[in-house]
């Protein structure tokens, strides 16, 4: 994918893979974090968005972004949890159909690029970014971007997919490299990059985590409802998944197609630990 071409891309891939993705992942696309192995899985996620929530100190809140909100249902949730006014943005108009389902007198949903973030024009005094920063072209020059609309002791939580340290090229053609072709992300930071991209642009750390170890059934549970997946679609369902507001044809059962091999990669990337779930608190300094 190239830089110049991702907002198209991105929606063209998301287009096609909306409905496929509400239909077995619902209205959430992160990782929760668990804290046993027989924790359910909707405990593990409840609570996470508790923590997520008391990390960017909601209820006092006054205003609050959500950066590729998706289908929006943490946006939605947030919404009910802060006396404030929370926006949700995303470049997908097809994510964000099924968003503005959630919309409620203190939530709104607006197609808004974060690569662009500036052009807000509004300021916030809690931001969440879950699981998308690995698909933007320069995460330097947005994380630079997003702090010019944070107001000054405004925290933001971003939790991205990174790379591990030190991982040889082959390494990284074998394992990283067909699951990023699939997903259209461009590269993947690592952690230490971004501590040292936070410092150098205006933040304070508060809080990194490497979470792999307490989210790892989220992607055996992600493969299995790939699974699923592939037992029950048949070739009629597939043009069918695609959003009706863009026109695919053909290459909308491809990028459909494409996301049983990336779970496959993505299964094999979290295994073998070359991917990484990092989560990272801070705070406009
Ligand atoms: C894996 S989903 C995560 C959605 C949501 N944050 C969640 O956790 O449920 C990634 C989202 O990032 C959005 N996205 C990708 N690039 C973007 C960009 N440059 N600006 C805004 N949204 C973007 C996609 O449209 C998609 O909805």
């Amino acid at each position: 994918m190239s830089t110049a071409t991702y907002d198209l891309d991105m929606q063209k891939m998301f287009a096609a893979v909306s409905d496929l993705y509400a239909r077995y992942w619902g209205d959430y696309f992160h990782f929760a974090i668990f804290e046993n192995e027989v924790q359910p899985w909707e405990q593990a996620l409840e609570n996470t968005h508790r923590a997520y929530m008391n990390a960017l100190k909601i209820e006092q809140a006054r205003r609050v972004l959500d950066i590729a909100c998706g289908r929006g249902g943490f946006a939605r949730l947030m919404a009910e949890n802060t006396p404030g006014e929370v926006l949700g943005i995303d470049i997908s108009e097809s994510q964000l159909s099924h968003a503005r389902r959630l919309e409620r007198h203190n939530l709104g949903f607006r197609r808004h690029d974060a690569m662009k973030i500036d052009a807000l024009e509004q300021t916030f005094d809690a931001v969440s970014f879950l699981d998308a920063a690995c698909y933007l072209p320069d995460k330097p020059l947005a994380m630079r971007r997003i702090r010019h609309v944070m107001e000054p002791g405004a925290r933001l939580l971003l939790v991205d997919w990174c790379r591990r340290e030190r991982l040889s090229a082959v390494q990284q053609d074998l394992v990283l490299a067909p699951f990023m072709k699939y997903w259209g992300v461009p590269y993947l930071e690592t952690r230490a990059r971004y501590e040292r991209l936070f410092s150098r642009s205006g933040y304070r750390l508060l809080e990194v985590d490497d979470l792999n170890d307490r989210v790892a059934p989220n992607w055996e549970l992600g493969y299995q409802r790939a699974l699923r997946a592939l037992d029950e679609l048949s070739a009629r369902d597939l043009p069918k998944l695609i959003w009706n507001g863009m026109r695919l044809g053909r290459e909308g059962i491809e990028l459909i197609k494409d996301q049983f091999p990336a779970a496959v990669y993505i299964k094999v990337g979290f295994d073998i630990g070359f991917l990484r779930y990092v989560y990272f608190l801070v705070q406009a300094a």
